[in-house]
């Protein structure tokens, strides 16, 4: 691709941000789950685009090369920061309940929640998100066109991509909902069977889809002929969309939480996720502490401590903000932290059972994430989903398009947990386009010397991940060290330290059983968090993809 005017345009601009920004920034970075999306993020930024062009670029290309993780049927949010403005914004492309949803969509005719209605099929499929979210980038941010930005997809679409080990994995884990329904047993299995690694993915239909999104500037997914036939397909397999719940949809421009950690100030994600309010509510109840004078297992414990306290906020207060009132000045208060930490003994567990319960006040994988940062100092977070790996299993007929089973987010019975284990009580409970809680959290740290571009999938265990990672780089950590942190969570309910493979010696589970813990190993890693860090005095970058994935960073 040749751009010369453009490319131009971006040296000049890079020179005019050199002489005037308050951080020298020359260098590029992108953070993605996959290669080929990260090469599409470079080549979009070698062709003139800025950071908001690759992102519509990498995020179109993981919909093709990561079908298990994030969709055109799926949906997502995107932190952005205009070094220019000197702003930061939240793009809200979630997902969004179809019209005719109701509380009870779920539950039996004794009231019984049936899971398999809310992952697999057309009944899980919420309305997707983000063909919005890139036209809005495209329209508000981008120095190149949409279907500049979509080529790279749509070129590999069409030509196809060898699969990996992790494809395998994934397509083994949901081969037999995929079995169900033909034409996504068609695209994503080998004649029925899971691929092995090597098999060629073409999505010839899904080239069109963006071919056809990029030509409309997305009218033609939310109002056009692909809105039709995704709406007849969906119906006729028994889901309930309408045109008008496609029609209705538009992306919400939210205010990033900002709060700060000592010297370091935090911009992340706000509701409808929940991982901003909570890795605000876990940093400052640990602020509290002087971090550095503990023996890695009290450290461990007093982390998991704060994550017990702020997971139950999680599962109390939390919903889609245009539906429930929440109180996030109260919840991310210093205040509100000291009367949470007041609990926390530095020897013994508290027990989540001793906790005020969930809704007794008053009534008032799989996934991705990228990093981006460009060479005028614009960043990009974007944590982007169709939920459980290829989300509902199930493709609108005749478009490539897999729907996401984001639905499974919602509480669908209070106390009854979701497919992550989380409860929640009415604040997220079901209710026509309404958009379910999320855990993603795409945040930005910027300390006095570096700033950090970071986020993970990982459903539950992202806002765990994100706060181990955070305290990481708080100590001093790097990019690889920060996606390579041992991992361990807590999330209120169950009330048990989940740890990763080797995520704690055995000399650390055994202190922190005996302060009163129960603890459950996971058979393997999780996680597969993309960060950048941005030394601002000289502008220099280093990247890192988590070793447990397949990504890549690449720094030029
Ligand atoms: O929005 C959420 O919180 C979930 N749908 C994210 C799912 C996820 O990260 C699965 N990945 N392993």
């Amino acid at each position: 691709m040749s751009y010369p005017r453009r490319k131009f345009r971006y040296i000049c601009l890079v020179i005019i941000a050199l002489w005037f920004g308050d951080t020298a920034q020359a260098e590029s970075a992108v953070a993605s789950a996959h290669p080929a999306a990260t090469l599409a993020g470079k080549e979009i930024l070698e062709a003139g685009g800025n950071a908001f062009d690759a992102a519509i670029a990498v995020a179109a290309a993981l919909a093709v090369v990561e079908p298990y993780s994030s969709g055109i049927g799926g949906g997502g949010f995107f932190l952005l920061h205009s070094q220019r403005e000197g702003t930061n914004l939240f793009v809200d492309a979630r997902e969004e309940a179809p019209g005719k949803a109701t509380a009870d969509m779920y539950l039996d005719s004794s009231g019984d929640f049936v899971r398999d209605r809310s992952l697999n099929g057309p009944l899980a499929a919420a309305i997707p998100g983000l063909p919005a979210g890139l036209v809005y980038l495209s329209e508000n941010f981008a120095n190149l066109t949409l279907q500049e930005n979509l080529m790279p997809a749509i070129r590999l679409a069409k030509e196809g991509f060898l699969t990996g080990d992790r494809y395998e994995k994934m397509a083994g884990y949901r081969a037999s909902a995929l079995r169900l329904h033909k034409d996504a047993a068609k695209i994503f299995l080998d004649q029925g069977d899971v691929p092995k690694a090597g098999f060629r993915v073409i999505q010839e239909d899904l080239a069109e889809t963006l071919q056809a999104i990029a030509v409309s500037n997305g009218e033609s997914f939310y109002s056009g002929d692909l809105a039709r036939k995704m709406v007849d397909s969906v119906v006729s397999k028994g889901g309930i969309w309408r045109i008008e719940d496609l029609k209705n949809y538009e992306v919400k421009i939210r205010q990033p939480l900002i709060s700060s950690y000592h010297d370091v100030k935090i911009i992340s994600s706000p509701p409808p996720s929940s991982g901003g309010i909570a890795l605000i509510e876990a940093l400052n109840i640990l602020e509290r502490y002087d971090l550095k004078k503990y023996e890695r297992d009290t450290y461990i414990h007093l982390v998991v401590e704060a994550m017990r306290r702020a997971y139950r906020d999680r599962a109390d207060y939390l919903g889609d903000p245009d539906f429930v009132k929440v109180p996030l000045k109260k919840l991310s208060s210093k205040m509100h932290a000291d009367l949470l930490a007041s609990s926390i003994s530095d020897t013994e567990a508290t027990s989540s059972s001793s906790l005020p319960q969930i809704g007794s006040r008053q009534k008032g994988a799989d996934t991705t994430h990228f990093s981006i940062v460009d060479g005028l100092g614009n960043r990009v977070a974007a944590t982007l989903s169709i939920n459980i790996p290829f989300g509902a299993a199930i493709t609108a007929e005749g478009t490539g398009v897999l729907l996401n089973n984001e639905m499974d987010d919602f509480s669908a019975k209070p106390f009854t947990p979701n497919t992550y284990g989380l409860v929640g009580a009415d604040a997220n409970a079901i209710a026509p386009r309404k958009r379910p809680l999320s855990s993603m959290t795409p945040t930005f740290l910027e300390g006095t010397d570096r700033i950090a571009v970071m986020g993970t999938p990982g459903g539950s265990r992202i806002i765990s991940m994100v706060l181990i990672s955070a305290l990481d780089f708080m100590m001093g950590a790097g990019p690889i060290e920060m996606v390579s942190s041992k991992r361990f969570h807590h999330q209120y309910l169950p009330d048990q330290i989940y740890f990763e493979k080797d995520g704690l010696t055995s000399s650390e589970q055994e202190s922190l059983s005996k302060k009163g813990h129960k603890l459950k190993e996971s058979g393997r890693n999780y996680g597969n968090m993309q960060v950048i860090v941005i030394d601002k005095a000289d502008g220099s970058i280093d990247a890192a993809s988590d070793p447990r994935g397949e990504g890549s960073s690449l720094v030029w």
